[in-house]
């Protein structure tokens, strides 16, 4: 049918015409609160929502999802945990003293080692300054100098060759330490309480503790 706008004229008033009467129905008295029934002689009889108030403090009973007291936004905001709550499975107690790190075990963190979701952690997150082969030579080393002069291409520091006597000779601590903080000088920066200014960056805010010392596992098995 072409002409809607010719419906529309006449649904809009019938609609209007059906909210007045269900309006003049309800203040009429036809309208049982308790039920929700509405009855007009014996002819007419229908149902609306309830609204029942129990007690002098009314307790109103909602029988509809619609009507139930959701919040919403601009009210008063949900009371927060106490700050310094931490979840059920424990916060990471965050170390930058050396000494500290080295005697942490990694055994403590290697229940559920996956080395393959480790392979994964590390090509998504390491492998483009670390290389494929954790051999310092990932595909940042090869971008041009923004400078664009000529000079050697990457100028920036180089990623440790992770596959070296350097990085087999640490602790496990120490190892977790550095990609939690963000190399050698990414964690003598945390120790100072300082940002760090290291390329590398500071994974502790970006992988969770577990993933972490599954790099440790994954540097300490390519490197066997
Ligand atoms: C943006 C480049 C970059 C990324 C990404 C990166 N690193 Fe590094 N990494 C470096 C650089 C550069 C160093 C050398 C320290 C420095 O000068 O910042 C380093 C140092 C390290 C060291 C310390 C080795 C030592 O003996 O000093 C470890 C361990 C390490 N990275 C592991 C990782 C792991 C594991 C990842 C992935 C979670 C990762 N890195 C991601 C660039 C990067």
């Amino acid at each position: 049918m072409p002409n809607n706008g010719l419906n529309i004229r006449i649904a809009a008033p019938l609609m209007m015409v059906a909210v007045l009467l269900v309006a003049l129905l309800v203040s009429s008295g036809c309208y049982n609160s308790k039920t929700g029934e509405v009855k007009v002689g014996g002819a007419i009889s229908f149902e609306l929502p309830v609204f029942p108030e129990t007690g002098s403090h009314a307790v109103q009973i909602f029988s509809e999802m619609h009507y139930s007291p959701a919040y919403r936004s601009q009210e008063v905001p949900r009371i927060l945990p106490p700050e310094g709550s931490v979840p059920v499975t424990g916060a990471e107690v965050k170390i930058f003293d050396i000494e500290a790190l080295k005697s942490l075990s990694i055994q403590d963190h290697m229940a559920n080692y996956n080395g393959s979701q480790a392979a994964k952690t590390y090509a998504v997150n390491c492998q483009v300054c670390h290389g494929q082969s954790l051999q310092g030579d990932g595909l940042i080393t090869t971008l041009n100098s923004a400078r664009n002069d000529g000079s050697k291409a990457y100028s920036g520091a180089a990623p440790v060759n992770l596959i070296s006597e350097r990085v087999s000779d640490l602790s496990d601590g120490e190892i977790f330490g550095y990609i939690t903080w963000g190399g050698r000088p990414g964690l003598a920066a945390a120790a100072r309480g300082k940002d760090s200014t290291a390329i590398m960056p500071q994974f502790g805010y970006l992988l969770t503790e577990e993933q972490r010392w599954q790099l440790v596992q994954y540097i300490r098995d390519q490197n066997k």
